[in-house]
């Protein structure tokens, strides 16, 4: 089986393509770099000891897609593509329309072109916006999202929703990541984002090897445990664990439209990452306590029963891994 994975050479993205190759799919990356390196396509190859076939180019360039959908039997798409910084997102809406939308628009036709209508896509919690519960199960309705990268996630299930509805014969696995963190064992691929990063587990890594003076904690406050906010982290390895059984899943059950969570269940709070990245990997962080972040929600976390009933997945690694795995890449990164 040959399943296409647009935006291969990014964090989630390459270790998905990673898993897959250990299962023995083929995979064919079209990704353009806007994100990532192309050296991740030889690191892919390196943990698996498989060739992955690499089409550099944007997903909105449709004679690309032609060429990569004529030149290989697809058998399903895995869409990783895309912007996902919040913070540009409010800055740059328009970039985020139009590269979100359009990459997955023109994806979807030329896949309905040649016959292929089995896709998998990154969706997020984001798409649940602020709910009675903070724990968040599939049936809850979308709520208004906190930035234009969100709600490009809503608008995209959206659409991919009324394809099904339309034309039912597609399989179209909508999966709502948590929070993913940690990196891949081997401490070959992981994330790194240039310059100051906005999410947590990036901006732990940069004070942790001294490129960044100091994390502050946004709020201790909040009306939980320990007054800083709860969220629900999942390792990387897990979340692309998650992709194979979605994908494999689909390829048996077609003409479905699912959408799973993809979480632990479990809540961790700021201050026990923190705590934990120190115990683990046996070092003091720099940080202090500073105002909340606008936007943020104290507490959300998956309810993920409906992927261990369907698609028999569920997290294994915990925080610590997370933590230990993170860490390992990062020295490792700049050890280079
Ligand atoms: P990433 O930026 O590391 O990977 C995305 C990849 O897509 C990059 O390699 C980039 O170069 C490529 N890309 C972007 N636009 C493209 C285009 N038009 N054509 C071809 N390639 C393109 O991001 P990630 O963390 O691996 O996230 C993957 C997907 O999961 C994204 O859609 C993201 O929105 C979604 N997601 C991520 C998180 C997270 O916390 N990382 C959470 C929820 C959802
Ligand atoms: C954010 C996005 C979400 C996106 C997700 C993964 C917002 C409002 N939400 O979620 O749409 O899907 O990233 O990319 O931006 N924190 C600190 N100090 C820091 C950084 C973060 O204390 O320097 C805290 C935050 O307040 C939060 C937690 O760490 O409580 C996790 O933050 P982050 O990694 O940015 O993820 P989310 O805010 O959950």
């Amino acid at each position: 089986m040959k399943i296409l994975v647009t935006g291969g050479c990014g964090y989630i993205g390459s270790h998905t393509c990673v898993e897959l190759l250990n299962e023995n799919y083929e995979v064919v990356i079209i990704d353009n770099l806007s994100n990532s390196k192309e050296d991740v396509v030889n690191r892919i190859e390196q943990i698996t000891n498989k060739k992955v076939k690499f089409y550099e180019g944007n997903v909105q360039d449709e004679t690309l897609l032609k060429r990569i959908f004529e030149e290989n039997k697809i058998d399903g798409v895995i869409h990783f593509a895309g912007y996902k910084a919040v913070g540009e997102s409010v800055k740059k809406p328009l970039m985020y329309y139009e590269n979100n939308l359009e990459s997955t628009i023109t994806l979807l036709r030329i896949m309905n072109d040649f016959d292929c209508k089995n896709i998998v896509f990154s969706s997020s919690a984001t798409v649940y916006g602020v709910q009675e519960s903070p724990k968040y199960v599939e049936t809850m309705t979308r709520k208004e999202t906190s930035s234009p990268y969100g709600t490009t996630k809503s608008m995209i299930e959206k659409i991919m929703e009324d394809l099904y509805y339309s034309d039912p014969t597609w399989t179209i696995s909508l999966l709502r990541y948590f929070n993913p963190v940690g990196a891949h064992s081997s401490g070959l691929i992981g994330e790194n984002p240039n310059g100051i990063p906005n999410n947590l587990m990036p901006y732990i890594l940069k004070v942790a090897i001294g490129e960044l003076p100091e994390l502050t904690i946004f709020g201790n406050d909040y009306e939980t445990p320990d007054g800083t906010c709860i969220r629900d982290y999942i390792h990387v390895v897990d979340l692309a664990k998650g992709h194979l059984c979605a994908i494999t899943h689909a390829l048996d059950n077609k003409g479905k439209l699912h959408t799973y969570n993809l979480g632990s269940g479990h809540g961790v709070s700021v201050k026990e990452i923190v705590d934990t990245f120190e115990r683990v990997n046996n070092l003091k962080l720099n940080y202090k306590f500073g105002a909340r972040r606008e936007g943020d929600l104290p507490e959300f976390f998956a309810d993920p029963s409906l992927a261990l009933e369907e698609l028999g997945w569920k997290t294994e690694q915990s925080i610590e891994d997370m933590c230990r795995d993170a860490y390992n890449f990062i020295i490792k990164e700049t050890e280079k």
